[in-house]
């Protein structure tokens, strides 16, 4: 498929690999950021534009031409400003959206993933959903500092497994569903490989780092005070107690094999994760 690809949340965590994915794909790319300066510095073939959820006025440029949206919700934006971001542009014709949106979703109306993907069945375009488990990334993002200086993994995540998912590969999948016919209408859980608890995935970063990573397994009222330490907003500690509760129940493993299926592919494994980033890791 050729015509203009669309990426919002271009410089985030899955964002960014869908734009370096997508890009020996025969299509245009634009990556939607409010710092455009910033993404031009960074190079490449694809044309930043100055975009912002919160001002309307930045979307009629970045809209233009667009054929195809892969379609990010930062957490601090709300859904119904998604939701008339989601109108505008199918107002414009934009013919397919591919949300990224969270494991489980459907089944949650309390998730604004779950708002969001009700608005794009209704609205009068194509969708793929990109139903995403926990990303192996949060271990290289939020948590880093408890694997860079504490050498633990510290989430409370009691004994309850994930199915962590490497965030590369919810952008490969992605950049199918954007480029390649036959991903219309559908919803994808993408997971990783296999249900890990938090003990092993202290031992993959054991086998990968050479010194040893523990996983205290700590409660959440000593998570909640090791993130408020490092000043992270109370808000987004919220949402990860809230998070890490749900897979404390045991709620979190589900494991699927839709991302295989679509990449003709396994996921990475965790252990690939961390031997692909142990520079990331090193104190
Ligand atoms: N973390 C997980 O384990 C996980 C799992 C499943 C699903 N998810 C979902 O993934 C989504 C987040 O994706 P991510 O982790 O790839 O993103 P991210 O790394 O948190 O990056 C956020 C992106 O949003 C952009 N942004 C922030 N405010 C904006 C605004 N007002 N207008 C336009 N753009 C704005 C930022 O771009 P600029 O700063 O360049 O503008 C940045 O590219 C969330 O909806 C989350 O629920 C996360």
């Amino acid at each position: 498929m050729t015509g203009t690809v669309l990426v919002t949340g271009a410089t985030g965590t899955v964002g960014s690999a869908v734009v370096d994915q997508i890009a020996d794909r025969p299509v245009h790319v634009r990556v939607a950021t409010r710092h455009p300066s910033q993404a031009a510095a960074s190079g490449g073939e694809s044309e930043p534009v100055e975009f912002d959820f919160e001002r309307p006025e930045t979307w009629g440029t970045t809209l233009a031409d667009v054929d195809r949206l892969f379609l990010v919700r930062p957490p601090s934006v709300g859904v119904d400003r998604l939701q008339e971001f989601v109108d505008a542009a199918v107002r414009v014709g934009v013919e397919h959206v591919v949300y990224l949106s969270v494991l489980g979703a459907e089944r949650n109306p309390l998730l604004p993933h779950y708002r969001m993907e009700r608005h794009l069945e209704r609205a009068d375009v194509a969708y793929t959903f990109l139903r995403a488990a926990n990303f192996m990334q949060n271990f290289s993002e939020i948590h880093r500092p408890d694997v860079v200086e504490h050498d633990q993994i510290y989430v409370p995540a009691g004994d309850g497994e994930t199915g962590f998912v490497d965030a590369r590969d919810v952008a490969a999948v992605g950049v199918a569903a954007l480029t390649d016919p036959g991903h219309e209408n559908a919803a994808y859980d993408v997971t990783g490989p296999a249900a890990l608890d938090c003990y092993e995935v202290a031992d993959a970063f054991t086998a990968a780092l050479d010194r040893r990573i523990a996983y205290p397994n700590p409660s959440i009222l000593q998570f909640a005070r090791r993130m408020r330490s490092r000043d992270v907003p109370s808000r987004l500690v919220g949402v990860m107690v809230v998070l890490y509760t749900v897979t404390r129940l045991g709620l979190s493993g589900r494991v699927s094999d839709d991302a295989e299926r679509v990449l003709d592919r396994k996921p990475n494994s965790f252990r690939t994760f961390v031997a692909d980033h142990t520079d990331c890791f090193r104190r």
